[in-house]
């Protein structure tokens, strides 16, 4: 039955709601690796065995929310909070472009510091020093207005993870001013205005159930984002989910490959918490169908203070090793590394 709607899944890239969750539910050792063939042989038909490099600036730890989830909620009064400044931001683009980045993702807390024309300097700061760069910004909810005015300024892509398309478990998450609502509205408005769009997920977030995932995976398959980021969830010795378990590698992976095989043509990241979680992790995304990775950007001395998550990997890594180690790393899994601007294949600039 698995492995009949894995083929139905890779032929037709839909599945039903029901359909998801039975394989969530089902699914043994042997057809998650038939699942990962599935799906890195869909992402080798858009992307051969290319997997594109975005340099992370972490810009501020500073964040008026407080996801129940995250290290760096406004009620965490034990983490030493930090802003980088114009100047530090464009040393870490500087150093990002000399180490062959064309992509650089800009995020952080929501900081009201950052006003929009702060945040429209930098954008501009960055793109008139170098036009071909993309700019990611992964800076949280803001109104449709400050949305195009980053646009206007010269911001592609923008991440925003839905982190649940269930509402119960967006509540039980997420203190009562954040809604799921406005986190949708807010992806809806990016489509709209013209980005590039990643929406995503933690796995195995606390009270999440596989129909949860199920819901998920359903939304983003009618949101159609070019970007997903998906990522095990991981505790924080700060937060009240302190005592939760690691979200789980295969599970992980599971998600991954199902997104693959959902929206054929998305970007979807080998990320930092999966590599946390195990050494290998990034390794086992990019053979369940991941193409990207995002190394870090920001200056060592910030590093261990951007903690969403325990354990975070390369915490004291120059730039230039985590560049260089990561080259290894995808060479040794048996793909490339592409450092041109890679955008999703199927995106047409609306401009
Ligand atoms: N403030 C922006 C936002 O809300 O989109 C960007 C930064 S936010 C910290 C980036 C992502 O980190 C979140 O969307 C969430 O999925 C992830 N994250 C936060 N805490 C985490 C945890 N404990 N384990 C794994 N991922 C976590
Ligand atoms: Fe900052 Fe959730 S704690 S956006």
């Amino acid at each position: 039955n698995i492995i009949k709607l894995i083929d139905k899944l890779y032929e037709e890239n839909l599945l039903n709601k029901n359909e998801i969750l039975y394989i969530l539910d089902n699914i043994k050792s042997y057809e998650v690796d038939y699942l990962c063939e599935k799906a890195v042989a869909t992402r080798k038909k858009f992307y051969d065995n290319k997997v594109y490099m975005r340099g992370l600036i972490e810009f501020t730890n500073y964040c008026k929310n407080d996801c129940y989830y995250c290290g760096i909620r406004c009620s965490n009064k034990n983490i030493s909070r930090y802003r980088l400044s114009l100047e530090q931001i464009m040393e870490c683009a500087d150093l990002g472009y000399k180490l062959g980045y064309r992509t650089f993702v800009l995020q952080g807390g929501e900081d009201n510091y950052f006003t929009d024309d702060k945040i429209v300097e930098i954008i501009k700061s960055i793109k008139y020093k170098y036009d071909d760069c993309a700019i990611t910004l992964s800076i949280g909810e803001k109104s449709y207005d400050s949305y195009k005015k980053f646009f206007h300024a010269g911001a592609d892509r923008y991440l925003l993870r839905h982190e649940t398309a269930t509402e119960e478990h967006y509540k039980k998450l997420h203190p009562k001013n954040l809604r799921l609502s406005n986190r949708i509205n807010c992806l809806r408005d990016l489509k709209e205005i013209g980005y590039q769009v990643g929406a995503g997920l933690m796995v195995d977030s606390p009270y999440q159930t596989n129909e949860n995932i199920a819901e998920d995976l359903i939304f983003l398959k009618d949101l159609n984002p070019e970007m997903v980021g998906i990522g095990p969830f991981i505790p924080h010795h700060d937060t009240i989910f302190k005592d939760e378990p690691t979200g789980s590698l295969e599970k992980s992976i599971i998600v991954l490959a199902l997104t693959r095989l959902l929206l054929p043509s998305v970007l979807l990241p080998a990320t930092t918490a999966l590599g946390t979680i195990n050494p290998k992790g990034r390794e086992a995304g990019l053979n369940a169908g991941c193409n990207v990775v995002m190394p870090n950007l920001s200056p060592t001395d910030v590093r261990s203070k951007y903690a969403l998550y325990d354990n975070k990997i390369c915490m004291g890594d120059e730039a230039a090793e985590c560049r260089n180690c990561i080259e290894k790393r995808i060479n040794m899994a048996g793909f490339v590394l592409d450092t041109s601007i890679g955008d999703n294949i199927n995106w047409h600039s609306p401009l």
